[in-house]
C-alpha cells in the first residue's frame, strides 16, 4: 500500500510566486516519490470563514485547481478534488466534534489571531481545526505537508485522533506532519513574506503589465548607478535565485559591474520570470478557456477520494455504533 500525502490549498484569490515556490512547486514534486500517493484538495469548505461573495469562492477555486494544473500537477498520477465533492467530511467532523475539548480549539493561535485582527467569532472559524482533522482523517493520511502557521492545526488533528482512539477503539492513523520551513519562501517585493494581504506579491499568472509592475517596484537601496550593488540577500537576489538559480550567479557578478542599475537587473529579474513561468501561463490560459476540462479532473478526483474515505467512515461509523 502506497503511503498517503494529503494536503488542502484554501484558495483565497490570485496565485502569486510565493504560493508556487512555497506550496504548489514542493507540492508537485512529490508526485515523483514512487511509493506515495498524493492527494490534493481545494479546501472551498474552509474557504467559506472568509469569503463572503459566492462568484469569489466559485472562481477561486478553479482558478486554484486550474493554477496546480497548470503547473504540473498529474492528475493520473495525483487525486486533486475539491473538498465539497466529498461532504462526508462532515460526518466524520461531527463524530470527531463529540470527542474534541473545547479547550484544545480555544488554544487554537490561528482562530484567535482571526479574533484579534476582528474577524467575526463565528462557529464555523472556531470549528476550523475539527473539519481540517477530518479531512486528514478521512483519507487515512500518513504524511500531511503544511506551512509552519498549520503547525498547530496539525497537532490538534493528531489529538483528536488519539482521543476517538481512547474513546471508541483504534480508527485513525495519527497523521506525521511535514512541515516547510519558511526559508523557503520567497519575499514579497517590499521585503516581508510574499502574502496577498500585504499586497506585496507579484502574480504568477497575470498580463505581461501586471507582472512588470510589482518587479519594477521591488525595494532597493539608493546606490547610484555607477556604483556595484550587492545583490546577494536582497530582494532581487532572493527572487532571481528562486527563479533562475544558474542565472543568479551571472546576475551577482553582472550587479557587481558598475555602470549597471537596478532599473536593468530588474528587467533581467522579468525576463527570467518570464521565462520560467511561460509555459505554465499558456496552460493556464488554455485551462481558462476550456473549463470543463479542470471540471473533468475535479470530479474524476472526488471519485477516488469517495472511494478511499468510504471504508474509513464506515469504521468510525461503527466504532460510535451509528452503523450495525
Ligand atoms: N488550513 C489549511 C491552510 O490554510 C488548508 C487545509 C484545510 C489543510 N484542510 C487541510 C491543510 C488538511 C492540510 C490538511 O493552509
Amino acid at each position: 500500500m502506497k503511503k498517503i500525502i494529503l494536503t488542502g490549498i484554501q484558495p483565497s484569490g490570485a496565485l502569486h510566486l510565493g504560493n508556487y515556490f512555497g506550496a504548489m512547486e514542493p507540492a508537485i514534486q512529490m508526485q515523483s516519490l514512487p511509493d506515495r500517493q498524493p492527494v490534493y484538495f481545494i479546501a472551498d469548505y474552509h474557504a467559506l470563514t472568509s469569503i463572503t461573495k459566492a462568484d469569489d469562492l466559485r472562481r477561486y477555486t478553479f482558478d486554484a485547481a486550474a493554477g496546480f494544473l497548470a503547473c504540473g500537477l498529474d492528475s493520473q498520477r495525483t487525486i486533486l478534488f475539491r473538498q465539497s465533492d466529498v461532504p462526508q467530511v462532515h460526518e466524520l467532523a461531527w463524530l470527531l466534534s463529540v470527542v474534541t475539548p473545547m479547550g484544545l480549539l480555544e488554544r487554537a493561535t490561528s482562530y484567535k489571531d482571526k479574533i484579534a485582527q476582528g474577524a467575526e467569532t463565528t462557529h464555523g472559524l472556531f470549528a476550523y481545526p475539527v473539519l481540517m482533522a477530518a479531512d486528514i482523517l478521512l483519507y487515512n493520511s500518513d504524511f500531511v505537508p503544511v506551512g509552519k502557521d498549520q503547525k498547530q492545526h496539525l497537532e490538534i488533528a493528531r489529538d483528536i485522533a488519539q482521543k476517538f482512539n481512547d474513546r471508541f477503539g483504534p480508527v485513525f492513523k495519527l497523521p506525521e506532519p511535514v512541515i516547510r520551513e519558511a526559508t523557503a519562501i520567497v519575499p514579497g517585493i517590499d521585503g516581508r513574506k510574499m502574502s496577498k494581504s500585504y499586497g506585496n506579491t507579484i502574480p504568477l499568472f497575470g498580463e505581461e503589465k501586471e507582472i512588470k509592475k510589482p518587479v519594477m517596484s521591488i525595494k532597493t537601496d539608493s546606490t547610484p548607478i555607477e556604483e556595484p550593488k550587492q545583490i546577494e540577500g536582497t530582494v532581487l537576489g532572493q527572487l532571481m535565485q528562486a527563479v533562475n538559480p544558474e542565472k543568479y550567479e551571472q546576475f551577482k557578478v553582472y550587479g557587481a559591474a558598475a555602470g549597471i542599475g537596478y532599473g536593468d537587473l530588474k528587467k533581467d529579474l522579468l525576463s527570467a520570470i518570464q521565462e520560467r513561468f511561460k509555459p505554465f501561463q499558456e496552460k493556464y490560459r488554455h485551462l481558462q478557456a476550456h473549463p470543463d476540462e479542470v471540471e473533468t479532473v475535479l470530479r474524476d478526483g472526488a471519485t477516488r477520494a469517495r472511494a478511499l474515505a468510504a471504508p474509513v467512515l464506515e469504521k468510525a461509523r461503527q466504532a460510535t455504533g451509528l452503523s450495525k
